[in-house]
């Protein structure tokens, strides 16, 4: 198939990476000419790495590499049989985005955002083809990464999510649909736990060592919450917590104080060498 994919930051190189080994040609978009070199280079080495560990041919590589066409226009979209997008989670650039695509897509394309926590139903409603619309919110990384959340929003048609469901499947990922309910199901379940064991460590509960240890040993969990908060990055951690808990209103997703002042020190997790734990 033809695929465009909108964004080739962290997430929109890995789902290019992907549909370009199930066969399918891809078009890259991404209005930062750096951001188009970092995701080739990105995808190189996450290639040569499949490659090292035999699950890859080296001819199956480079022939998915070659498969991905970097752009910075806005141009040949028209053939495009899957759009999907992945560019900075903000509103007004979805928006912009939308409103573009909504013009030049084909109205047979399925058309798809990568949103962890903006409103799918809102998102289709830029591009004017929301029953062509849904979420399909692949994981980092995702080459590694099975799990697709195929999202159904407000208006989307069956045959889009039925669509939505094959494609996943074809690019050897697990799709599960789901509601367009904030956080969908991992984040929603995910957030508020990584967000308890902050709580937990502010009231003295234990140290944060021991809080993941006792995550891993008692709960068979293969990261504790705390080492996965640093690896996820506070700041995104933050913001999940904050839009689960305006659009619930629910205070059972208030984020942690401690959260919220680690994120004005600068304490970002991995990315900033210090989180609940220090990096090199
Ligand atoms: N990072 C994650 O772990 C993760 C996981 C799941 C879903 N998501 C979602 O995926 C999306 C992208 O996240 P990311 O982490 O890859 O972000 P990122 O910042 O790494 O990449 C976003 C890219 O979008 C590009 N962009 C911005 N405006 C554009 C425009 N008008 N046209 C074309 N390209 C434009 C930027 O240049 C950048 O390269 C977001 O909606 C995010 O919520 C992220």
């Amino acid at each position: 198939m033809r695929v465009a994919v909108i964004g080739a930051g962290t997430m929109g190189s890995g789902i290019a990476q992907a549909c370009a080994v199930a066969g399918h040609d891809v078009t890259l978009l991404d209005t930062s000419e750096g951001a188009l070199g970092r995701a080739q280079a990105g995808m190189k080495s996450s290639l040569e790495r499949l490659v090292r560990r035999e699950r890859l041919s080296e001819s199956d590589a480079a022939a998915a590499l070659a498969r991905v066409s970097p752009q910075t226009e806005f141009l040949g979209l028209e053939s495009a049989e899957v759009v999907i997008e992945a560019v900075f989670e903000s509103s007004e650039v979805k928006r912009e985005v939308w409103e573009r695509l909504g013009k030049v897509v084909s109205d047979t394309a399925l058309l798809a955002t990568n949103t962890s926590s903006l409103s799918v139903t809102e998102i289709a409603a830029y591009s004017g083809r929301e029953a062509r619309f849904c979420g399909m919110h692949f994981f980092n990384p995702v080459p590694v990464m099975a799990l697709v959340e195929v999202v159904r929003g407000l208006r989307s048609s069956e045959a889009a999510v039925a669509e939505a469901k094959a494609f996943v499947e074809g690019i050897g990922k697990t799709p599960i649909v789901c509601q367009d309910k904030p956080g969908f199901i991992v984040n929603r379940l995910l957030v508020p736990y990584i967000n308890d064991a902050m709580h937990a460590l502010s009231e003295g509960v234990a140290s944060a060592a021991e809080i993941d240890e006792a995550m891993k040993l008692g709960a068979n969990m293969p990261i504790g919450p705390l080492a996965l908060a640093d690896l996820v990055g506070l700041d995104v951690c933050l913001a999940a917590g904050q839009a689960l808990h305006e659009e619930f209103g629910d205070p059972k997703f208030r984020p942690a104080p401690l959260l919220k002042q680690m994120v004005r020190a600068g304490k970002l997790g991995r990315k900033s060498g210090e989180g609940f734990y220090e990096y090199e």
